[in-house]
C-alpha cells in the first residue's frame, strides 16, 4: 500500500430526480488498500461503486481514478470539462467489477464469458486470452469447468467466473457489489476463500460493499460506515466493530450482527 490516493471522491453529489444520493461525499482509496463499505440499504453503497464503473454519471464535484478525472477531462484551457466516451472508455479499463447477480453472458461458454472482452476491448489474440482465461479458472478453482454454461453451476461458482471475469482485464482497482448476498448460505464461503486469496496474495486495490461483517473484519485495512450518502464513520476494522465512536454506527451493527 501507498500513501497515494487510487480513487478519490471530491465533494461529490449524486441526485435520481429529487433524491439526492450522495451529498459532497469526500472519500479516499489508496494504492492497494482493502477497504469495505458497511451500511443500511439505500445508504449509497451500490452508487458508489457504480459511479466508478462509469455506470452512473454525477452531477456535482469530481472523481478521481489513478491521479486523473474520471468523469471530466481537461479541456483546451486547463480547465475540466465533461468527459468524453473514448476518455470514459480509457478510465474504464482501470476498473473491475463483480456484481450480486453475477450477470454472466447466459449464451457464452465459462470460457468464452472471460474471454470475451480481452478480445474485444483490450484486442488480445484468441490463443492469448484463452490462455490466460485457463489461468484464471484455475485461480477461482474451477478449471475443470471451462466449457459449460452459467445454468449449468451453482450459484457460487457462478460467482468466481464473475470474479475471472473481472481479472481478465486485469484491472488496478476490482469492485465487489455485496458479491455473496444472492447465494445460499451453504455457497458463501466458496466465494469468500477467493475474495480472500485474492486480497492476501495481490497488490490490487480492493473495495468491497458486504453485509459480511466478519469477512470484513478479517480482510480490511478500514472499513467505511455508510449512512444517507456520506461517511458516518471509518476505521481500522478492529476498532470501527469492537468499539464505534457514532452511536448509528453501533445500531446498525447490533442490527446486522443480530440476524
Ligand atoms: N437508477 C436509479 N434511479 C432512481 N433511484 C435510484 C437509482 N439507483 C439508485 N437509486 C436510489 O438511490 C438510493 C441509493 O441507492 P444504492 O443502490 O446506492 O443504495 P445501497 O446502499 O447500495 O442499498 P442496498 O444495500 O439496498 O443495495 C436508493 O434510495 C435508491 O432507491
Ligand atoms: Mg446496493
Amino acid at each position: 500500500m501507498t500513501d497515494e490516493p487510487i480513487i478519490k471522491f471530491d465533494k461529490v453529489v449524486k441526485r435520481f430526480g429529487d433524491l439526492t444520493v450522495l451529498n459532497e461525499l469526500d472519500f479516499e482509496v489508496k494504492k492497494g488498500e482493502k477497504v469495505s463499505i458497511i451500511g443500511p440499504s439505500g445508504s449509497g453503497k451500490s452508487t458508489v461503486l457504480r459511479i466508478l464503473m462509469t455506470l452512473e454519471d454525477i452531477n456535482g464535484g469530481v472523481v478521481t481514478v489513478g491521479g486523473e478525472p474520471l468523469w471530466h477531462e481537461k479541456g483546451p484551457d486547463g480547465s475540466l470539462v465533461p468527459a468524453s466516451e473514448a476518455h470514459l472508455r480509457k478510465m474504464r479499463t482501470q476498473l473491475g467489477m463483480v456484481f450480486q447477480q453475477f450477470n454472466l453472458f447466459p449464451h457464452m461458454t465459462v470460457l468464452r464469458n472471460i474471454t470475451e472482452a480481452p478480445v474485444r476491448v483490450l484486442g488480445l489474440s484468441k490463443q492469448e486470452a484463452k490462455q490466460r482465461g485457463e489461468e484464471l479458472l484455475d485461480l477461482v478453482g474451477l478449471a475443470d469447468q471451462a466449457r459449460k454454461y452459467p445454468h449449468q453451476l451453482s450459484g457460487g461458482q457462478q460467482q468466481r467466473v464473475g470474479i475471472a471475469r473481472a481479472l481478465a482485464m486485469r484491472p488496478n482497482i476490482l469492485l465487489f457489489d455485496e458479491p455473496t448476498s444472492a447465494l445460499d448460505p451453504e455457497l458463501v464461503g466458496e466465494v469468500l476463500n477467493v475474495i480472500g486469496k485474492l486480497a492476501e496474495e495481490h497488490d490490487l486495490t480492493m473495495l468491497l460493499v458486504t453485509h459480511e461483517m466478519r469477512f470484513a473484519r478479517e480482510i480490511s485495512d478500514r472499513v467505511c460506515f455508510f449512512d444517507q450518502g456520506r461517511i458516518r464513520e471509518e476505521g481500522a476494522p478492529e476498532d470501527l466493530f469492537t468499539d464505534p465512536n457514532e452511536e448509528r454506527t453501533r445500531e446498525f451493527l447490533q442490527a446486522v450482527l443480530d440476524n
